[in-house]
């Protein structure tokens, strides 16, 4: 059964957007951040935290371990020293498969953990098979029963460390390794760790807290473990992809948008793609411009690959813009098997689009038009706003409630732009 109060997104077509911008601070660095808080012993200060539903499940997550959480605008002290509990249950990584980063803190502070096991989901089946065996590369010994992980060391000894190597790049992956590293017994070394910019952040929260990390932003990370970590402050960085959202949104529009306060080294790879599209893209040290130099935007070829390359979650606002860009577009999903599920709803706006295995190919048209459509996943959510920005007549979007899930007042940013947008 329909209900007429589930909350929707209605956006008019209206133009360029013109003006600045600010995003808020990163939810893929605050997640591993809030999770490695569990490893101190003092309260940590957190800084320029974003205001998502991800972030409210996982301090929840964290009260009911038993830690201490007070959230006071944009900022959250978590006081760790009164977890008294080891389990992650299904209520609560069910709402969210980053949960999963509580996993690897746990075992390495209290020498066990069980945390449910998050399920496939909209995007792709999402194994964590790489999380398993780099903790059981550190001495941890991991059960699988009635769909927990129990991962536990002997006698609740400290896991010690050990060389290991991912077979593939995984994020959340490499940032539950080396929360486990840090402190564990003598010196780990990580090979083909991911290195975006969230692991780093997240590695230089630790280094705050006393961690000793070597190779930060490398593929390569020494990790010499420590007895305990202290308390500390720190300032999440900005959201990459908020970024990059808004400088398509500029560029879709044919307006002129900036983006403060962020870091354009995060950039490159969308701003390669801003520039193939023909647009202008104006580059400051700690700013992004993004206007118009043509009078039509130009197809585009992209792949998503692990940083510094494309992002996967710029995809689907890329997708988007090559809607009504010139020519035909192609888009190679390398990261996630079922991240095309916004062609559809881009599609029902009159999009032209055609899923090949991996990739996309999208044939440019003149004018897309409003309609009522779905958010899918969170990016999904972001790119339908986009289009809606350039459709003919009103789209009306549902299912917003991923799009909470990650971008902290984003209808505010846009409409502070010039772009007509309200929540019903
Ligand atoms: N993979 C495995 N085994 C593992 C781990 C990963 O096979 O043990 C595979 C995945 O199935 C996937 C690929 O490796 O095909 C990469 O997955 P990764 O582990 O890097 O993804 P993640 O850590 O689960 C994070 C972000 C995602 C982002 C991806 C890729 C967080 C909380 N989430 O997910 O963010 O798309 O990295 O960059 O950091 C989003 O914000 O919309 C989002 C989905």
């Amino acid at each position: 059964m329909h209900s007429n109060n589930v909350p929707k997104l209605v956006i008019e077509g209206n133009g360029p957007l013109k003006g600045s911008v600010v995003a808020s601070g990163a939810k893929n660095a605050v997640l591993p951040i809030l999770a490695a808080t569990i490893l101190a012993s003092e309260p940590v200060t957190l800084h320029n935290v974003p205001k998502l539903q991800d972030v409210i499940v996982l301090t929840d997550l964290l009260k009911d371990l038993g830690a201490k959480v007070e959230i006071n605008e944009n900022t959250v002290v978590i006081d760790p020293t009164s977890i008294n509990k080891i389990r992650a249950s299904h209520d609560l990584v069910k709402l969210m498969r980053a949960s999963i980063l509580v996993l690897g803190p746990l075992v390495s502070k209290f020498g066990e953990a069980e945390v449910s096991l998050p399920g496939g989901c909209a995007i792709g089946s999402r194994p964590v098979d790489q999380h398993l065996k780099g903790l059981e590369a550190l001495s941890a010994n991991i059960e699988l029963k009635n769909g927990y992980v129990y991962a536990s060391t002997t006698d609740k000894t400290r896991l010690k460390g050990n060389h290991f190597t991912f077979d593939m790049i995984t994020v959340t992956g490499a940032e539950n390794i080396i929360m486990a590293a840090v402190l564990s017994e003598g010196q780990t070394i990580l090979e083909n760790t991911a290195q975006e910019p969230e692991v780093v952040d997240l590695c230089e929260m630790l280094v705050k807290l006393g961690a000793k990390i070597q190779g930060i932003g490398t593929a390569r990370l020494v990790i010499d473990g420590v007895d305990k970590l202290s308390g500390g402050e720190h300032t999440i960085m900005p959201d990459r992809i908020e970024v990059g959202t808004y400088l398509v949104a500029g560029a879709m529009t044919y307006g002129d948008v900036t983006v403060n306060q962020c870091n354009p080294i995060h950039q490159e790879a969308t701003i390669e793609a801003l520039l193939e599209t023909g647009c202008g893209v104006e580059v400051g040290d700690d700013f992004v411009r993004v206007y118009p130099k043509a009078t039509k935007l130009k197809a585009i070829d992209i792949k998503t690959q692990p940083y510094p390359k494309f992002a996967t979650d710029m995809q689907a606002q890329f997708m988007a813009l090559a809607t009504v860009a010139e020519g035909k577009s192609t888009i190679i999903e390398t990261i996630f098997e079922n991240r095309f599920m916004h062609a559809n709803e881009l599609s029902r706006m009159g999009a032209n689009i055609r899923i090949e295995d991996h990739m996309a190919i999208i044939t440019g048209i003149e004018k897309l038009s409003g309609a009522e459509v779905s958010a899918t996943d969170l990016r999904a959510s972001a790119a339908l706003i986009l289009a809606g920005l350039v459709a003919e007549g009103t789209t009306i979007m549902d299912q917003i409630f991923h799009l909470d899930r990650g971008y902290d007042g984003i209808e505010k940013k846009l409409t502070s732009l010039g772009a007509k947008i309200k929540r019903i």
